[in-house]
């Protein structure tokens, strides 16, 4: 595993001939704002950062505190802009996608880290979807589906093309390619290892069918972020004891997003699994089949259509 000081060295090189687009879903908070903070703070401010996420107010006073651009966008429009959309419901996905897709030139890095914050059982949403699979899975697919016009043109730029979606590679479990979407067999732990084979399944297929473009599913470990104490009821009751014993194998939000940037911007072309040290998982906690792969891809798209 690379140190954090040589994964850091790294992410400090980072300097591309281009002015780089990235939109980091579920940027308002934890991974995703950290990682958005650092892909600021390498770019100098110099890169168009789009921070997409329900909480504007978080969104923009994140934005405020990024280095001040030195170069203009092409279009004269911001550099660094919130744009406001809560993914449990794919209609607003679809809002949010239109809008991009209309006004942006290309999109060089999309980043997916959006959470669920309630730790009930199943409760859907009035498209018929559980919660925390629309932001774990769904939402994140349909991002990634949607904007694949936008990475393309990076790539046939020959720029960055590359979508991440941080969950839990090599943390999941076999699914019922009968259930999917979990109407039947709900419980925490399945709606958790389903949805890290769930993104397995879409990386893989989205490689398959985009070879110019790099999928990355990665595991971002056991960070201290607000929702840490939320991830499962045991820990919910536990949290406060059990952050004591925890701590020293947790790992800040900066921390583990200098590991997620570093996996990011090193992401070659097709699909990948990685661990939360940005290495490459192999077969290990791998639950996808060729039929398993194929029903999550059906699935899927007819849940996220328009
Ligand atoms: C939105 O973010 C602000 C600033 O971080 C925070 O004070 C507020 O509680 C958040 N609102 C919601 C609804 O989470």
């Amino acid at each position: 595993m690379p140190a954090l000081a040589v994964v850091k060295a790294a992410n400090a090189k980072f300097a591309p001939a281009y002015l780089p687009v990235a939109l980091f879903v579920g940027g308002t908070s934890g991974i995703g704002q950290s990682m958005a903070e650092a892909f600021a703070r390498y770019t100098k401010g110099n890169a168009h950062i789009i921070i997409c996420g329900r909480n504007r107010t978080a969104g923009e006073s994140i934005i405020a505190k990024f280095p001040k651009p030195t170069v203009s966008s092409p279009s004269g429009a911001p550099l660094h802009e919130f744009v406001q959309c809560d993914a449990t419901l794919m209609k607003n996905v679809g809002v949010t996608t239109s809008d991009l897709l209309a006004r942006l030139p290309k999109l060089n890095f999309l980043v997916l880290s959006q959470g669920a914050l309630n730790v009930q059982g199943r409760s859907e949403t009035e498209e018929g979807i559980d919660k925390k699979l629309a932001l774990n899975h769904y939402s994140r697919f349909k991002f990634i589906n949607d904007l694949l016009p936008l990475l393309q043109k990076a790539a046939d730029a020959g720029e960055d093309a590359k979508a991440m979606s941080v969950l839990g590679a090599g943390h999941a479990g076999k699914i019922d390619v009968n259930d999917l979407g979990l109407k039947k067999g709900y419980g925490l732990t399945a709606a958790a290892l389903g949805a890290a084979t769930y993104n397995d399944c879409m990386v893989e297929e989205f490689g398959a069918r985009n070879p110019s473009i790099a999928f990355t599913h990665i595991y971002p470990g056991v960070v201290r972020t607000p929702i840490f104490g939320r991830m499962h009821w045991t820990m919910a009751l536990l949290s406060p004891i059990l952050m004591g014993v925890l701590y020293p194998f947790t790992v800040s939000s900066a921390d583990c997003a200098e590991y997620m940037l570093y996996a990011l911007l090193n992401g070659d072309k097709g699909a990948f699994r990685k661990d939360n040290h940005a290495e490459d998982l192999g077969e290990k906690g791998y639950y996808v089949t060729d039929e398993a792969r194929k029903a999550v891809w059906e699935h899927t798209l007819a849940l996220t259509k328009a």
